[in-house]
């Protein structure tokens, strides 16, 4: 058995796998009784990032627990901030912080030392693509250079991203440089994680959602694009998934905007679209992450309206989010069975 047998490739090769492969955005985190007693023991949540031992076996808890297609690194995506030396931390209940970054800081900024600094990430890679089942795909990540920016600029999360907004409204050229450095550091990042054993990689732009059209294509579509440009021109035929949470109509344009091979689908996306969408490719979701909460029959309902519209294409079938820490794990389990148990063409 090689990596013919690794469903979510074929999937990204463009193939029709049926029943489809599934796995879970944040599929490791406090949802999981086994990740919170190995995050108490992790002094830190970017500590637990940076050392091997600790981050390979949360990766692995949820593949043992429910046999998922994939594996995702765990890691976040402000590690590359990171290693900008932004001074990024995480306040238990508070989410991230970092330094506020000003256009003067911009202009200082240089390019990390990626492959130094996220040494323990890559080392952490390679363990887990040794330590997998031979039959599960194995996925690193970043973020997308606009998502990566938004912390970047407000130096904690925000609602609607107001801060980032208005600096790119007010600070156009510094702001520019600050998107392609992170899509610099991004696709060295992506082509490490490749070469020390990641099958593909997703890029994560959770705030697309919030750029107007014009702003979507230049802050959103075109550094994602720049990004697989930089990792194709090193690694021929890699294997790209591109999520742009709540971009909407824009979708229609993205995968020829950016190159990437399959298009990651939040839940409001109607399947409608997301079937049209599948024409040109394979798409990934996008069920509702609180279906993992509330369970119960009618969550066996949105499983089979998801299978039922898009499960005789190239599907890799998804939350159209990350799971959150409320979910119960039984519905986890109900999923994954109930997937498995699609024939094409029902
Ligand atoms: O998917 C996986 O299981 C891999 C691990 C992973 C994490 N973060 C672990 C994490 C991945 C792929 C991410 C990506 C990430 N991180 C994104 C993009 C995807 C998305 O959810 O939109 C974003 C925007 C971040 C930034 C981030 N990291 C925030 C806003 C927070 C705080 C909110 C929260 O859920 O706590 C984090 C922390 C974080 N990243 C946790 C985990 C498991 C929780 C921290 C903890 O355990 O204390």
């Amino acid at each position: 058995m090689g990596t013919a047998e690794r469903k979510i490739m074929n999937v990204l090769a463009g193939r029709t796998v049926s029943p489809p492969p599934i796995w879970l955005m944040r599929q490791a985190g406090r949802y999981l009784p086994e990740y919170r007693q190995v995050r108490a023991t992790a002094n830190g949540f970017l500590n637990l990032c940076y050392t091997p031992d600790l981050a390979t076996e949360v990766t692995l808890q949820p593949i043992r627990r429910f046999g998922l297609d994939a594996a995702i690194l765990f890691s976040d995506i402000l590690v590359i901030p990171d290693a900008m030396d932004r001074n990024v931390r995480f306040k238990e209940g508070e989410g991230p912080l970092l330094d506020p970054i000003d256009a003067d800081a911009i202009a200082a900024l240089k390019a990390p030392d990626v492959k130094g600094h996220l040494a323990p990430v890559l080392e952490t890679v390679s363990r887990l693509r040794r330590e997998l089942p031979q039959e599960t795909t194995l996925l690193g990540f970043c973020g997308a250079p606009w998502t990566i920016a938004t912390y970047m600029i407000a130096g904690h999360g925000t609602s609607d991203q107001a801060p980032a907004r208005l600096f790119a409204a007010r600070h156009r050229k510094p702001f520019e440089r600050l998107l392609n450095i992170v899509a610099e550091a991004s696709a060295e990042y992506l082509v490490a994680q490749l070469d020390a054993g990641a099958d593909a990689v997703q890029i994560f732009d959770s705030w697309a959602g919030v750029l107007g059209d014009r702003d979507f294509a230049d802050y959103a579509a075109g550094p994602v694009k720049r990004i697989i440009d930089m990792v194709r021109a090193e690694r021929p035929g890699a294997r790209i998934i591109a999520f742009a949470k709540g971009a909407g109509y824009n979708l229609k344009t993205y995968r020829q905007a950016t190159g990437a091979d399959a298009i990651g689908l939040d839940w409001t996306v109607p399947l409608d679209f997301a079937a049209e969408l599948q024409k040109d490719g394979a798409v990934q979701g996008n069920l509702d992450p609180l279906k993992m909460v509330s369970g119960g029959d009618n969550l066996d309902e949105a499983i089979d309206r998801i299978l039922d519209v898009l499960g005789n294409g190239p599907l890799i079938f998804n939350l159209g989010h990350g799971i959150t820490p409320e979910a119960d794990p039984a519905n986890v389990e109900r999923l994954v069975s109930r997937v498995r148990s699609h024939r094409q063409g029902r």
